[in-house]
């Protein structure tokens, strides 16, 4: 049935109110406007912000509900707007909650990947225009970062989509949209790891692991995988890691276990949980001589709190944002590396689930049970 220029009904995932549950609803899609396109999504990773957004509204900038969740997904154009020239009909693309117009002040420094282009609209759940593209039961359904995957179908604005090669599996590939890309970036870009050098990485989740494939890319000889669970340690091996701490085998604090161990203070540390305790943990253990540390885990509103001197010798403190990617250019060159085998992703999935189980997906990350779960439209 040809779907072009009418509205889609299909079923999508909707947040009706901070702290409840998901429900599946059947909601009605419209048609991509000028420089928007319309996306079948065919997978999308849960990511824990997904789940902070819902559960931790008080931590995090509030966003209008109802709301439609998922950031990480990856699909094939369904039909386009008028102007759009970037994706055709039948593309495979990835969804992308930063953008890159390309002609922004931002997107034309090389220091920074945010571009300002539909910024605020998309931070507040719409499009350019104002309004969503998604109703459910006559009222409007905002669309989380812009993206909204935990539906059948969507609509991003064309700065927001990127091409990705047309073999790629989606059910994969989607992991790249947030959570992979980000913690590989932020060794990558962020932290820029040297050959020969020694990490630690706080918090195991997909961020965290991409985190340690990342300093293990760049050549890192000791990477040091900090998390409570000891679960977490089989599969950080996977991606490199070197030695496991758990902080709850030791009496004093792990900045201390970690600085002994290293002999002062690692070279870059990075912290993948958005706690800002594990914050000061992860500066304190970086060389006061230089030493890195990345702020990747993602938290709002609470304050972290520094000494002078916590920074004055020489350590840099800094955060990165979509692991400073410029998305639209770099997320099909990660989708290639994949699939020549030099990044991994398959080993992230743990569980994958259907569109009526995005609960159970939340459940699984409050219950440390996954790294990942995909769902599958
Ligand atoms: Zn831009
Ligand atoms: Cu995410």
């Amino acid at each position: 049935m040809e779907t072009e220029g009418k509205v889609i009904k299909c079923k999508a995932a909707v947040a009706w109110e901070p702290g409840k549950p998901v429900s599946t609803e059947e909601v009605e899609v419209a048609p991509p406007k000028v420089h928007e396109v319309r996306i079948k999504i065919a997978a999308s990773g849960v990511c824990h912000s997904d789940w902070s957004y819902l559960y931790e509204a008080g931590k995090m900038s509030p966003r209008p509900f109802p709301l439609i969740l998922g950031h990480e997904g990856a699909g094939v154009v369904e039909s386009v707007g008028p102007g759009v020239t970037k994706v055709s009909k039948g593309d495979k693309v990835i969804p992308l909650f930063v953008p890159q117009c390309g002609q922004c002040e931002r997107c034309l420094s090389s220091k920074t990947n945010l571009c300002t282009k539909n910024w605020a609209n998309t931070q507040q759940g719409v499009l350019a225009d104002g309004t969503s593209r998604i109703t459910c039961k006559n009222q409007q359904v905002h669309q989380f970062i812009g993206i909204s995957t935990f539906s059948e179908f969507t609509v991003v604005p064309e700065d927001n989509v990127t091409k990705i090669h047309p073999d790629a599996p989606l059910d994969k590939v989607c992991l790249l949209g947030c959570g992979v890309a980000t913690g590989y970036g932020a060794a990558l870009n962020a932290a820029k790891v040297e050959a020969g050098s020694t990490c630690a990485v706080f918090g195991l989740g997909a961020v965290g692991l991409a985190a340690v494939m990342g300093c293990k890319a760049a050549g890192a000889t000791r990477i040091i995988a900090v998390d409570i669970n000891p679960n977490k340690f089989e599969i950080a091996k996977t991606f490199g890691a070197t030695e496991f701490v758990n902080p709850k085998d030791h009496s004093k604090p792990i900045q201390e276990v970690l600085r002994e161990l290293t002999n002062g203070g690692v070279d870059y540390s990075f912290e993948c949980v958005g706690n800002v305790g594990v914050m000061r943990a992860a500066l304190e253990v970086c060389s006061p001589a230089g030493g890195i540390c990345v702020i990747v885990g993602w938290i709002e509103v609470e304050e972290l709190t520094l000494a002078p001197l916590d920074i004055l010798l020489g350590r840099t403190l800094k955060g990165t944002y979509f692991g400073g990617w410029k998305s639209v250019e770099a997320v099909p060159i990660l989708v290639e590396e994949y699939m020549i085998g030099r990044l991994l992703l398959d080993e992230f999935v743990t569980h994958r689930l259907t569109l009526d189980q995005v609960n159970q997906a939340f459940d699984l990350i409050v219950r440390g049970k996954s790294i990942r779960a995909v769902i599958e439209m």
